[in-house]
């Protein structure tokens, strides 16, 4: 059994096969799964269930853990993190047995799984979603200080978005000496400290952004304006992100900081040479490409990838 997290009453763990027929007995409830339409019908649908949590905290590291009363052992229900590729994001969620209701157990496993989400796994943000009739649910969202910032259909149900951001993560803006202590590790690895030095990288109308994950210097971005451009075009550069702190959104968070301020300076377009192996990253962030596929020498095949801001 692997325990990840607890809090005065509760604790929560990985599931394992024997809890089969606590999530069938859970989801077989129609009360339970109103809002949520994830009726499970067998016990073997259940096992199916667990078959696939499992992938989930392999390649994750994180996925919907039992919550357990600490004073009788009792399984109260589920609380988790999901991770859903084709959106990209991370989003907490819960169901609990019906007689363990109005006990406050939803708000108190939601707040811990937020805080296991932003401090062990070090997600940038935590998404959740609730359906416009679940004021239940809402509340508890609310409770645990999310912000709603949409309403949309969610496999055709009205549902409401909500986000919170990881408070012990900041953008900030930095020096250009400052990005070499990322720019160096991950894009100029092995090689001469010179070698992260760009040129234009000291202009006045370049700026660096660095994401500090509890005041550590963990990623960075850099925006040049194009001087050959009369429009306002900016290229973004040096993007980097410390190995131990990919895939949690720190990147995303650098580009959307970073478009942002070009906005702010009456940019209208952003373009970059894109790695090969970061076009999807860039893409889900609404780049395209174009030109020909090129080569940059000691550093691989790359795109030229470009935004309309
Ligand atoms: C490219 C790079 C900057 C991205 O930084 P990052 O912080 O990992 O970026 P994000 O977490 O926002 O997104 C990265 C991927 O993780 C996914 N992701 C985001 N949150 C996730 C989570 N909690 N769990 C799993 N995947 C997650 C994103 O969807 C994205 O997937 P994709 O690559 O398949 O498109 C980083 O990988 C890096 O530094 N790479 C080496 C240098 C490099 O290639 N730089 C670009 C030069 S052009």
């Amino acid at each position: 059994m692997k325990y990840i997290t607890e809090t005065e009453r509760i604790y929560l763990r990985e599931f394992n096969t024997e809890d089969a027929r606590h999530i069938f007995e859970l989801h077989k409830d129609e009360d339970v799964v109103r809002f949520t339409g994830d009726k499970i019908k067998t016990l073997k649908e259940a096992g199916h269930e667990i078959t696939q949590l499992s992938g989930s905290y392999k390649k994750y590291g994180f996925g919907r853990w039992a919550v357990i009363r600490k004073r009788d052992e009792s399984f109260l229900g589920w609380c988790g993190l999901t991770y859903y590729p084709d959106l990209a994001r991370v989003e907490v969620g819960f169901r609990f047995n019906k007689k363990f209701w109005g006990q406050g157990f939803a708000t108190e496993a939601t707040k811990s799984v937020i805080s296991y989400g932003f401090s062990s796994i070090k997600l940038s943000k935590i998404y959740a979603h609730a359906h416009k009739l679940n004021t239940s649910s809402q509340k508890v969202m609310e409770k645990c200080g999310f912000t709603k910032i949409k309403e949309f259909e969610y496999n055709d149900v009205p549902v409401y978005l909500y986000v919170k951001k990881n408070p012990d993560l900041l953008i900030e803006f930095i020096s250009a000496q400052e990005t070499f202590q990322v720019r160096h590790p991950v894009l100029r690895p092995g090689r001469p400290l010179e070698t992260c030095v760009f040129e234009g990288d000291d202009l006045k109308s370049t700026f660096h952004l660095g994401a500090f994950y509890n005041k550590n210097l963990v990623g960075v971005v850099t925006m040049m304006k194009s001087a050959e451009k009369t429009e306002n075009v900016f290229q973004l550069r040096g993007m980097a992100v410390l190995d131990d702190y990919r895939k949690k959104g720190i990147g995303e968070e650098l580009v959307c900081h970073a478009e942002e301020e070009v906005r702010k300076k009456g940019g209208t377009s952003v373009w970059m040479n894109a790695r090969q192996v970061a076009l999807n990253f860039y893409m889900k962030l609404g780049y395209e490409k174009f030109g020909e596929k090129f080569n940059i020498p000691k550093i691989g095949a790359h795109y030229k990838m470009k935004k309309q801001l």
